[in-house]
């Protein structure tokens, strides 16, 4: 570990803190993919005309290790990740990377760097960055013939700090995410550097995050930020727990289907429906809406307190996150961090050098 100061001092943010290795392998038309390697971490030459740099054909994925009770290491639900990768390639026109070579680059490069993740801080985890992008320095407008894939990992703290207040959020009614027939159920660069200017806006109205309605009709609620939403309706056991349905524009999150299993089976009803803005802004008026919250890799839940438009602001509850909302957090932190049983299979666990594990 080549920082000084023990991490788990610091304040630690988003991609900040990154390892001593990585993992990197290139593709090319005739051979394919070849070995990948894992290297102290480097800038990667890049010609000036590369051709992911020029036309955003870049995806990427984050998925998180997590200390495990007994000191071992394990990887939340790498698979999804796997595959949603090979979705999001197609998608770009890349080639596919194996599950098999995906999994395998997150086991070198975790057992590699296992010594960045202290024990006992559950704030504390090892985000695994898995990118590709097309390499080969050539400007006309096709696909790459030549991709490089790397696995980078940095030490993540609370993606909006430590125990974070609930979020002000602005429902933006101007800009769009994605629209139908594009990129927005894939994860790939360009649904996320355009996001950064609502984002200015949503921050000069005194908001955390923006809310992203549907292009076609401005109507319907689909995520906010880069993170699926949920709301909850009711109260205790009998609460509703909602979230978007996946119309193609939304990203299908790993969290946000973790959720959706983990809500189910504490008993809550569950559903999955379009969210039109006008019947959530009247829900939070009258109180039918008693929480809302945000979920991805990075933020875990995110409890929203605020929402906010050109016209009102609206709070949801008593703007305090809610019991659902925390209930569920630790229903799903607790199986990461291996506290809770993992009936489905979800965690990956990793084998470290001089472990018998
Ligand atoms: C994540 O939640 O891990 C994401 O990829 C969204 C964003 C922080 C880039």
């Amino acid at each position: 570990m080549s920082q000084t100061t023990p991490a788990a001092q610091r304040r630690v943010g988003h991609g900040d803190l990154f390892t001593d290795h990585m993992i990197s392998s290139v593709w090319s038309g005739p051979d394919g993919w070849r070995p990948t390697e894992l290297v102290p971490l480097a800038p990667v030459p890049t010609h000036p005309g590369t051709l992911g740099v020029h036309y955003a054909q870049v995806i990427f994925e984050g998925l998180k290790a997590h200390r495990q009770p007994d000191g071992s290491i394990a990887v939340f639900r790498p698979w999804e990740n796997a595959h949603r990768f090979q979705r999001s390639a197609r998608r770009l026109a890349m080639p596919e990377l194996p599950q098999e070579m995906f999994i395998d680059a997150i086991d070198r490069l975790v057992a590699a760097d296992a010594d960045w993740l202290p024990a006992g801080d559950d704030e504390l985890s090892l985000y695994l960055r898995p990118v590709m992008y097309g390499s080969e320095p050539n400007l006309m407008l096709r696909p790459s013939d030549e991709y490089r894939f790397l696995l980078l990992a940095f030490l993540a703290g609370g993606f909006f700090g430590h125990r974070p207040d609930p979020l002000s959020v602005w429902v933006s009614r101007t800009h769009s995410r994605a629209m139908p027939g594009g990129t927005g159920d894939v994860k790939c660069a360009a649904n996320y550097g355009p996001s950064f200017m609502a984002q200015r806006e949503a921050a000069a109205a005194g908001c955390q995050q923006v809310i992203w309605l549907d292009s076609a009709e401005r109507r319907w609620v689909e995520e906010m930020g880069g993170m699926n939403l949920f709301l909850v309706r009711g109260a205790g056991p009998g609460a509703e727990v909602v979230t978007p349905a996946l119309t193609g524009t939304l990203l299908p999150g790993v969290t946000r289907d973790s959720l959706l299993t983990l809500a189910a089976r504490t008993g809550y009803r569950v559903r999955q429906e379009p969210v039109s803005i006008d019947q959530l802004l009247a829900d939070c008026a009258s109180g039918a809406v008693t929480e809302m919250f945000a979920c991805g890799t990075a933020a875990v839940v995110a409890p929203i307190g605020v929402l906010r438009d050109d016209k009102g602001e609206w709070t949801i509850g008593d703007g305090q996150p809610g019991p659902t909302t925390l209930a569920l957090r630790e229903r799903l932190v607790d199986v990461q961090h291996g506290r809770a049983p993992d009936p489905d299979g979800w965690l990956h666990p990793v084998r470290l050098p001089g472990t018998a594990r």
